[in-house]
């Protein structure tokens, strides 16, 4: 059956209207439903085998972001994410890429690299012309750690040997290319990366040192791309503004890093909600957007012949749908079937689009009305909570602080008193 994301009006439902609206979409089951209503999901056993020194959990907001139609498909988005506006922000911008036809996006396959590092070798180019030489033995012995990942098609596929220049003289690396599949992939490339160092210290002479992941996974991209119609943006002025604004980014790295900031927004909030390792995503979008020496802006926007502003986003996502975090973690598990994701490829176009929709969002917020008037109403929410408003009273708590002007948490504390007199 096919279902559309499209609902307007999403933000206006009941905590227990929008839990139907998802349930019926990703077909969840009514434990699945359950989960979704419970507090305090993951339970201590569970948290106390994911890390150590365990004495609690931590819970974030986990909202649906709806509109999205990526690759001609519906999805609805979940996001974990502590930040107002965000969630709000993708909604809005996905109906309008909608409007022009939604977004395509394209991942190159799931290849992941891990790094030995080869110290204190005698001749360090004889070193490379003999480790390439026993390329085969080396893809070989990597790809005998893993037959499972084999049998669907991935391992290790090729070497790449490099000598390198460093503060302390010469040394060699060796970069293994693994296709991981639907595994986020670093710990299977440490365990290939460790095996395989003894023949690459025989070959080069040299003694292996450090043998792990790289999180610049430059070849686990993500290709997004999308078209907003002029009219459905706001108009000629809208779109300049989107491109002044891109261009602003384009030619400074101050606000480069606040340009992708904003793509992380939707990226990381997505990673969260699906239990991936966010530090890795980041750590791989900074590198790559500094790639060519500076750091640079990871999306571009422009107009087409007709005035239409497009958008491309090209960002090293390595995430998972497989493995031990993922499986533990019930919310992570969750999210998955909302998404309806079969595969880590298909996971990582989501949040390509979700990154470049997400800069939309601010981008044509900021190149507008500015940040900060929608921010505020939400941020004031907030701050009404954390005065202590009880549910019933947050909205006037949070209105009549928009009102004075004075966004504080003193500001709340008084106003919240007041109504409290005045009842
Ligand atoms: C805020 O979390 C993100 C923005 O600063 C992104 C941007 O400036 O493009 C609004």
């Amino acid at each position: 059956m096919s279902k559309s994301s499209r609902i307007s009006g999403f933000y206006k439902l009941t905590i227990e209207e929008r839990i139907k609206v998802v349930k019926e979409f990703a077909e969840l089951t009514d434990d699945e439903v359950g989960l979704l209503r419970r507090v305090g999901r993951l339970g201590l056993d569970v948290a106390d085998k994911m890390i150590e020194n365990v004495v609690g959990t931590f819970e974030l907001p986990y909202g649906i972001a709806v509109n999205f139609l990526i690759n001609g498909r519906d999805y609805l988005v979940p996001m974990v994410i502590e930040e107002p506006s965000v969630v709000a922000g993708a909604s809005n911008a996905a109906k309008w890429c909608r409007e022009g036809g939604g977004v395509t996006s394209i991942a190159t396959e799931q290849i992941m690299i891990s790094q030995i590092q080869v110290v204190k070798v005698p001749s360090p180019h004889t070193a490379v012309v003999k480790i390439l030489e026993r390329k085969k033995e080396i893809l070989d012995l990597a790809n005998s750690t893993n037959d499972i990942l084999v049998k669907l098609g991935g391992g290790a596929k090729d070497i790449e040997v490099r000598v390198l220049d460093s503060p302390v003289g010469k040394m060699v690396v060796v970069n293994l290319l693994v296709d991981v599949k639907d595994a986020m992939g670093a710990n299977i490339v440490n365990t290939m990366a460790e095996a395989v160092a003894p023949i690459i210290e025989d070959a080069s002479g040299g003694r292996v040192l450090l043998r792990i992941v790289s999180n610049l996974a430059d070849r686990r991209l993500v290709r997004s791309w999308t078209k907003v119609p002029k009219d459905v943006i706001g108009g000629e002025d809208v779109v300049e503004g989107i491109v002044y604004a891109w261009a602003f980014a384009a030619a400074d790295p101050y606000r480069a890093a606040t340009h992708n900031k904003g793509i992380m927004n939707g990226i990381i909030a997505v990673a969260l909600a699906t239990g991936q390792d966010t530090r890795a995503l980041e750590a791989g979008a900074h590198a790559y957007a500094a790639r060519r020496g500076r750091y640079e802006p990871l999306s571009t926007w422009e107009t087409d012949s007709e005035g239409n502003l497009v958008g491309y986003l090209e960002i090293p996502i390595a995430v998972g749908t497989v493995g031990g975090s993922i499986r533990s973690n019930p919310m992570a598990r969750l999210s998955l079937k909302i998404l309806r994701v079969k595969t880590a490829k298909e996971l990582a176009e989501v949040m390509g689009a979700v990154g470049l929709v997400q800069n939309l969002a601010a981008l044509r917020a900021l190149a507008t009305e500015g940040i900060q008037r929608g921010h505020m109403k939400l941020h004031a929410r907030q701050l009404a909570l954390a005065a202590g408003a009880r549910p019933e009273e947050v909205d006037v708590v949070a209105e009549e602080l928009v009102k004075s002007g004075r966004i504080t948490l003193e500001k709340a504390q008084e106003i919240l008193e007041s109504i409290r007199v005045r009842k």
